[in-house]
């Protein structure tokens, strides 16, 4: 499929090379530099690039939610062997906080349960988790129990494990400079690269070293979003589709001499998306990735899309704030939520991450086209992709 380009504005990303990276491993490959080399509490988990490393194009898988075997009331999640755990929520609709469940414990009915919870709750943090010591393999393993994992286009990973996807932010004056260099703001909403045609789902973000505060993620519930719209707008937006591209994420990655992996990609979906798992309609819209609705004019679509990004942006009732601490590990369902990272550091301080993706099912607008792989062929045709 053929990528459509449109101009955007580069902001800073923690998970894409950066000009500053001129370290090199002992294969050869290119990493962070020596400093933060050197700095690095978690040297098995550094980015890196190797530029022989080539992957062709994504093609539409089949997926299965885990989430559906789950049992009823979440037995084999919460009420095992007895074990001593809190759960709060974060807020009546999105997220919730877990302690005392140790997820590298759980086994696979646990797992289905745990799907199910991410699904409903969109957002769930497990503090005091032990996955960081336990090495990249061990969290792969965890996550491929879910479905297959993406492996990112463009950013760095731990040598073996490319489905890593690592995000670092050196100790330098330069990088904290970079952040606002054009940009009076870190705020950049997305769904993770919503331009795959099989959407990423089931995510799990570790955080390995981080400065005593800042470097927050705020989440928006796209759920709720789509329920506070009107029946008449509901209505309006149903059979509307958007062009997700990841055109100008690889151009400003190529810019600051990072490699692809993977060639860029365009693909069509709906607006308003469903869960297999709940059966809720939601929102599947983000500037960062959203390029234009296909049934309308230039215009016409700005103008909706402006509405639609504003709505889920502007309201802080929606949203949630996760303040990240050593060892927590925080999964959630990259469908029913947006978020935004928030570089709000004076300090040069290193924060180094990880990200694991489960590659979901390709959305659709009712469940009747779920693992369809014709699904808006005629759109395809038409807009030559
Ligand atoms: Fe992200």
């Amino acid at each position: 499929m053929s990528p459509v380009a449109v101009a955007v504005e580069d902001k800073y990303d923690a998970s894409q090379f950066q000009p500053s990276y001129l370290g090199k491993t002992a294969k050869g490959n290119l990493t962070v530099s020596k400093e933060n080399q050197s700095l690095t509490l978690y040297p098995e988990y550094l980015p890196t690039w190797n530029p022989f490393q080539k992957y062709p194009p994504y093609k539409f898988q089949k997926f299965h939610d885990k989430g559906l075997e789950a049992s009823e009331e979440l037995t084999n999640l919460f009420s095992r062997n007895n074990q001593k755990y809190k759960v709060r929520k974060l807020t009546p609709k999105l997220g919730s906080e877990i302690e005392g469940i140790q997820l590298s414990q759980l086994d696979d009915l646990a797992k289905k349960d745990l799907s199910r919870f991410v699904s409903e709750r969109g957002v769930v943090i497990f503090k005091d988790q032990d996955f960081n010591a336990k090495g990249p393999q061990f969290a792969i393993d965890f996550m491929r129990f879910f479905g297959p994992l993406h492996i990112h286009p463009t950013s760095g990973s731990p040598e073996a494990f490319p489905e890593m996807h690592i995000t670092f932010r050196g100790a330098s004056q330069r990088e904290i400079d970079s952040v606002f260099a054009r940009n009076t703001n870190s705020i950049s909403w997305h769904s993770d690269c919503s331009y795959s045609l099989n959407a990423l789902q089931l995510t799990l973000f570790s955080c390995l070293q981080l400065p005593e505060s800042g470097g927050d993620t705020l989440f928006a519930n796209t759920v709720e979003a789509y329920n506070r719209l009107s029946p008449a707008m509901q209505q309006r937006l149903e059979g509307l589709h958007i062009l997700h591209s990841s055109v100008e994420q690889a151009e400003s990655n190529k810019k600051a001499g990072g490699i692809t992996r993977r060639e860029p990609e365009s693909n069509i979906h709906p607006i308003v998306r469903i869960n297999p798992t709940t059966g809720q309609k939601h929102l599947y819209v983000n500037k960062e990735f959203g390029r234009r609705i296909i049934e309308l004019k230039k215009e016409e679509s700005d103008y909706l899309l402006n509405f639609l990004y504003n709505h889920i942006e502007d309201a802080q009732d929606l949203q949630i704030r996760v303040a990240w601490q050593p060892n927590t590990v925080v999964l959630w369902n990259n469908a029913t939520t947006v978020h935004t990272p928030c570089v709000d550091f004076s300090e040069p301080v290193i924060r180094h991450a990880y990200r694991l993706s489960v590659m979901g099912e390709r959305p659709v607008s009712d469940l009747k086209y779920l693992n369809d792989e014709q699904y808006l062929k005629d759109e395809y045709e038409a807009l030559g992709i």
